[in-house]
């Protein structure tokens, strides 16, 4: 099976699979699962292992059925006002939110029932209340998918199109990995290293806009 064949498989399973965007965009591998089987544990690979930040993407669907905006057009403060993004034209953060049933939000099995209720929200959008499921701010970042990998190629559209491919709610949990040593950005080879020694996929985003995008 090809890379893409492998990651798609992996994500029907509820499996992670390692990303890397594009040596001319960020230069990042995200750590990317689908967000409706998140469990505790997989919040505390992403946060040790990875140790970016952690956000769920949502395909622009849910993300309109649920009125989620750009949190850039709703900052009110001049530090939004334009061109912060050396790579691209545009930031995906939406809002930052808890699942309601959180106490604080930041533990493991908080975020796990944050990050998984997002993805059986975006399962189906047309029978969630999102304001009276969810709160913001919160400790996990949404992110707005653009419509498609025609419109923007960030970890974000590459999450929902892996799991529009493979057949999972368009929601899915993204995070860089960082180095531990040196705290950038951990190098394609190294995370390469890390998805064979944990037996995980690792595909380029081209691979996957190659094959995905329509
Ligand atoms: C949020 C980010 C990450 O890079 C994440 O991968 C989403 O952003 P993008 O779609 O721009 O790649 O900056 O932690
Ligand atoms: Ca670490
Ligand atoms: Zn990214
Ligand atoms: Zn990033």
């Amino acid at each position: 099976a090809t890379g893409v064949e492998r990651a798609v498989d992996a994500f029907a399973d509820g499996d992670p699979v390692l990303v890397h965007d594009a040596a001319d965009r960020e230069g990042e591998v995200d750590l990317i699962y689908p967000a409706e089987a998140v469990a505790p544990d997989d919040v505390a690979r992403l946060r040790n292992d990875a140790g970016g930040l952690v956000c769920v993407a949502l395909g622009s669907e849910a993300a309109d059925a649920f009125d989620l905006p750009f949190l850039a057009d709703e900052l009110d403060h001049p530090a939004a006002d334009h061109g912060h993004l050396g790579y691209d034209d545009r930031s995906s953060f939406s809002l930052p939110v808890n699942h309601r049933d959180t106490f604080t939000g930041i533990t493991d099995a908080d975020r796990a029932l944050t990050i998984s209720e997002l993805g059986r929200a975006a399962a189906d959008p047309d029978s969630v209340d999102f304001a009276e499921t969810f709160r913001a701010p919160g400790h996990v970042h949404v992110l707005r998918a653009a419509p498609s990998l025609a419109d923007r190629l960030g970890h974000t559209e590459l999450g929902v199109a892996l799991a529009d491919e493979a057949g999972v709610a368009p929601a899915a949990v993204v995070c860089e990995m960082l180095d531990d040593e040196t705290g950038d950005a951990r190098s394609v080879a190294d995370a390469k290293a890390y998805a064979d020694r944990h037996d995980l996929v690792y595909v380029e985003g081209s691979e996957l806009v190659a094959a995905l995008a329509e």
